[in-house]
């Protein structure tokens, strides 16, 4: 006998939700890359881009599907193409995390001859990985494999997203205060 649900929307939902968010970044990133072709590098827009793909898409979105929902599947008996897809997946954050460290670093020496057209080729890789990433979570793997759990995991998902989220800020502002000590206390 299967339970009611707490919650009426798929695991999926939130996790897609937050892609529409991650679209609408990837859209300034290929527009500050049409502006690259005629002026100077915008080094506040690309801090404020490191820092929403590190995180927002990495650590908030990327660890709610790593932490949560892979980790789940990597429980059950999934099949041999979600199996792929999921291998794919875990790859393409790993991929979205050396760029984001690569754009962070050339954001440094914004100045630097050479600079601004590396920008450019990281802001078109950026751009594709993420929007070929989304579309395939989106149509190919989020909505089948929430046919792996029962009602009771469904929502106990769901439960442990929004546990994740909770912690997340606390967990940031904590950190950066620590960095801050240490940079401030070293300085003495
Ligand atoms: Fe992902
Ligand atoms: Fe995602």
């Amino acid at each position: 006998m299967s339970s009611e649900r707490k919650y009426k929307v798929q695991p999926a939902g939130p996790l897609m939700k937050e892609h529409r968010v991650i679209e609408k970044m990837v859209s300034l990133l290929e527009n500050e890359r049409k502006t690259l072709e005629k002026s100077d590098v915008d080094v506040c827009f690309l801090k404020i881009a490191v820092d929403f793909f590190r995180f927002y898409a990495d650590h908030c979105h990327h660890g709610k599907e790593e932490d949560i929902l892979f980790s789940r599947l990597e429980n059950k008996e999934i099949s041999k193409e979600h199996q792929e897809i999921m291998e794919e997946l875990f790859a393409d954050h790993k991929k979205g995390r050396k760029l984001t460290k690569e754009l962070d670093q050339l954001a440094d020496k914004a100045k630097e001859a050479g600079t601004k057209d590396r920008v450019v080729n990281i802001l078109d890789e950026l751009v594709s990985l993420y929007r070929q990433h989304i579309q395939k979570e989106d149509q190919q793997f989020f909505l089948p494999v929430m046919d792996y759990f029962d009602n009771v995991e469904k929502d106990a998902m769901i439960d442990k997203f929004f546990d994740f989220d909770k912690d997340l800020i606390h967990k940031r502002y904590s950190n950066i205060v620590s960095e801050l000590e240490e940079e401030k206390n070293g300085e003495k």
